[in-house]
């Protein structure tokens, strides 16, 4: 065991792991001073971005108006390409703020990300028809069933069936698809593969999770997605948005905003205290210099953070001497979902964190390290979660939601599997706002990208019936 070597080789003293912990300590924390002076300029953001185009935080108009009755109903299907899966789901809304939902979950392969794009949405085109084969017997042509689409990147509508993607972003790279119309490539596969189904709603998870979230909870004014990425929707009235002023738009309407927030202070990084592993992270991803938000907070990358670290200590001779490190060497080798486990290892021993070491990279571990690992766990995922509450506090203050509080609908991995997520944004909340904070609560948000599409499909054809397009 590693115990047995220490007296042979040099190894991590419980002491100079302490030295290393204070170092990391310093430069993960937030305070309470500096988040607020990130909140000062994230509002600024925001508002530029609701008055002009182009703008570093995008904030797009989704063309979802007005908030859910709870009263929709019928059957649609939604198709959710997120970060990680495909899913097809047949949603039923009942009315009476209810639903069901029957879904299909395909992995997505790292090949499929960076495939031509035709292809990634043909694959799509293809899983809703087996769906539609599998269990709908009675959609045929003549009787089509309506698509709401989730499609989780940055994409610019001109109306609510069609989306030019601004960008990729978590590590997607698909040529042929950055610049065009995501809405007519998804139709032209459905037509392809002869799919008896119409795409009416295209649409970004925050905005579905906002929607479905008011649908069952109308007191919901802001969503936030914390998984594989980490955005925002919100609902903003159309008198306060500078850029539509000339689109002849109902000044007393709402409209679902898709912030895109991930990409905070991508242009001159003044606000962010970037480490060197996030800007090492920046450097060597397919994206170097965008999203510079989502890469300090979001699913995908916290793993990576941690990783950096434990690799700046092995090329330092402090850990793992005498041991063979290449398995740790590959980037993306440690998944956030490891952080996780680390965080709520419940044994004074750590067993979870040397089972993980020796399982998954066949390294021995002391128990000065494993104390230090869980330790640096906690630092990058809590400074995930504060940085998460800047935002949601940008949206508040700027929205002037603090005295009479609201509820906030969160989904996503890092916020519903992270041990203490939640917990730590909301202490977040209170450093930034002080102690009207509290009056600002998180919940687990409904399934924005399934029933919140289905939703939005919905509203959409009570909208075209109503003559409103
Ligand atoms: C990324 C995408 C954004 C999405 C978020 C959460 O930030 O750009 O559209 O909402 O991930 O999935």
């Amino acid at each position: 065991t590693a115990e047995e070597r220490d007296g042979t080789l040099p190894h991590a003293t419980a002491k100079s792991m302490a030295d290393h912990l204070e170092k990391y300590t310093n430069l993960f924390t937030l305070s309470p001073q500096r988040m607020r002076m990130i909140v000062d300029a994230f509002e600024e953001t925001l508002d530029k971005g609701l008055q002009e185009w182009e703008q570093v935080i995008p904030m797009f108009p989704t063309w979802v108006f007005g908030t859910p009755k709870g009263t929709e109903s019928g059957d649609y299907l939604a198709l959710d390409l997120g970060g990680t899966n495909l899913r097809v789901c047949l949603v039923s809304l009942l009315g009476g703020c209810k639903f069901e939902i029957t879904q299909t979950k395909y992995r997505l392969t790292e090949e499929q990300k960076q495939e031509d794009g035709c292809k990634l949405f043909d694959f799509c085109a293809e899983c809703i028809k087996e769906f539609i084969d599998t269990h709908l017997p009675n959609v045929t042509h003549d009787n089509p069933i309506v698509i709401g689409f989730t499609f989780s990147y940055p994409c610019l509508q001109e109306r609510i069936d069609h989306g030019i993607l601004i960008r990729w972003t978590k590590g997607f790279g698909a040529p042929n698809v950055e610049g065009h119309d995501v809405g007519e490539m998804f139709k032209e596969s459905l037509k392809k593969f002869n799919v008896p189904a119409v795409m009416t709603a295209l649409l970004n998870d925050t905005t579905g999770a906002l929607i479905a979230s008011q649908y069952v909870r109308p007191k919901t004014k802001i969503a936030v997605i914390l998984g594989t990425g980490c955005n925002a929707a919100y609902s903003e009235d159309i008198k306060s948005i500078g850029k539509l002023k000339d689109k002849n738009l109902d000044p007393d309407d709402v409209v679902a905003i898709n912030c895109e927030w991930g990409a905070f202070d991508s242009d001159f990084h003044q606000h962010l205290p970037r480490t060197k592993y996030d800007i090492h992270i920046d450097e060597h991803s397919n994206k170097p210099g965008e999203q510079a938000f989502e890469k300090m907070i979001s699913g995908r990358y916290l793993g990576e953070i941690f990783r950096l670290v434990i690799m700046e200590l092995v090329d330092e001779g402090a850990m793992f001497l005498g041991q063979n490190t290449y398995k740790l060497e590959a980037p993306y080798s440690l998944d956030t979902a490891f952080l996780s486990l680390m965080e709520s290892d419940p044994t004074d021993e750590l067993l979870t964190i040397i089972g993980i070491f020796n399982h998954f990279y066949g390294l021995e571990t002391t128990l000065a390290e494993r104390q230090f690992f869980r330790a640096l766990a906690r630092l990058i995922g809590r400074r995930a979660a504060r940085l998460a509450a800047c935002g949601i506090a940008a949206i508040v203050r700027k929205k002037g939601y603090l005295e009479e509080g609201c509820e906030v609908g969160a989904d996503g991995s890092l916020y519903n599997k992270y041990p203490g997520f939640a917990q730590r944004i909301h202490q977040g909340l209170v450093d930034v706002l002080g102690a009207k904070g509290k009056n600002i609560t998180t919940y687990h948000a409904e399934d924005g990208s399934g029933a919140g599409a289905a939703i939005i499909a919905a509203m959409t054809k009570a909208r075209k019936d109503a003559g409103k397009y």
